[in-house]
């Protein structure tokens, strides 16, 4: 597809769900991809399916040297980094008054300091190539308030006034970064894994099972924002069930 093919782009959380869809999609687009997550066999797996065009490293999001080491990779098999799609992410759920302090330091570690961590590694580059595109994964949850799962919609409105702030940022400096926020309603991924066993988690479960929709839509989205010309910014897309509220 046009102003997709020969792109090379950097994926965070492509071991499962939205970022190995959104990876098969692009590669068959013709775009240069490098996979990054934590479970290497995924990885290894899914680049293998791909072909030459697409590599990987394990690499864990909160680890700045891992996502600076992600670059160094992209630019040393495909000379450069044009797109990075900063898509891991994590969601234990539950109350606040649960007090679950790890879960919730480990969401702001992986949804908001990782998304950091992979865009300071790009963003020199982007800056002196005065060109860059980066898409990040919201979640409805973003958009308003959500009982049973504050600190994740927490991590989740930061990433939108970040990056929408970044955005104008960019364009104050001339240096023609674009910027995407994607807002997934209900997917039918391995997001829910990491919910502790509760009736919340059932009730999760079973609307996914019946409403969610299946993690192509969010590629479809990624693959619309990435493939329009140089002067076009599909700044924020909501994307959700129709059942979904
Ligand atoms: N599914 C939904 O309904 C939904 C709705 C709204 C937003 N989202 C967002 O969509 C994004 C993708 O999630 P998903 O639904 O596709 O769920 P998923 O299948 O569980 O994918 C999450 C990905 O994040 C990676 N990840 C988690 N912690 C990481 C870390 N510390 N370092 C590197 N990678 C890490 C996981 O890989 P490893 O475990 O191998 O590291 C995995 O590849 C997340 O940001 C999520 O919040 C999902």
């Amino acid at each position: 597809m046009k102003n997709v093919e020969n792109k090379v782009i950097i994926i965070t959380g492509a071991s499962s769900g939205i970022g190995e869809e959104t990876a098969k999609l692009l590669a068959k687009n013709g775009a240069k991809i490098v996979l990054s997550a934590r479970r290497e066999d995924r990885l290894q797996c899914l680049a293998s399916q791909l072909g030459e065009n697409v590599v990987y490293l394990k690499s864990d999001v909160s680890n700045l040297d891992d996502m600076n080491a992600l670059v160094a990779l992209a630019k040393e098999k495909f000379g450069r980094v044009d797109v990075l799609f900063a898509n891991a992410g994590v969601m234990p759920g539950g109350n606040m008054s649960e007090l679950k302090v790890q879960d919730w330091m480990s969401m702001v570690d992986i949804n908001i300091k990782g998304v950091l961590n992979s865009i300071a590694a790009v963003l020199p580059d982007f800056i002196s190539q005065k060109s860059g595109h980066i898409v990040v994964t919201s979640s409805v949850a973003g958009t308003k308030s959500v009982p049973g799962n504050a600190v994740y919609a927490g991590t989740k409105h930061f990433v939108r006034a970040m990056l929408d702030s970044f955005r104008t940022e960019s364009v104050l400096e001339g240096t023609n970064i674009r910027t995407t926020t994607i807002y997934p309603g209900a997917i039918k991924t391995e997001l829910l894994n990491t919910i502790a066993p509760s009736k919340t988690k059932s009730m999760v479960e079973e609307f996914y099972k019946n409403v969610g929709l299946e993690p192509d839509v969010i590629a479809n989205a990624v693959l619309y924002a990435v493939s329009q010309p140089d002067n076009v910014d599909v700044s924020d897309m909501v994307v959700r069930p129709s059942k979904e509220n």
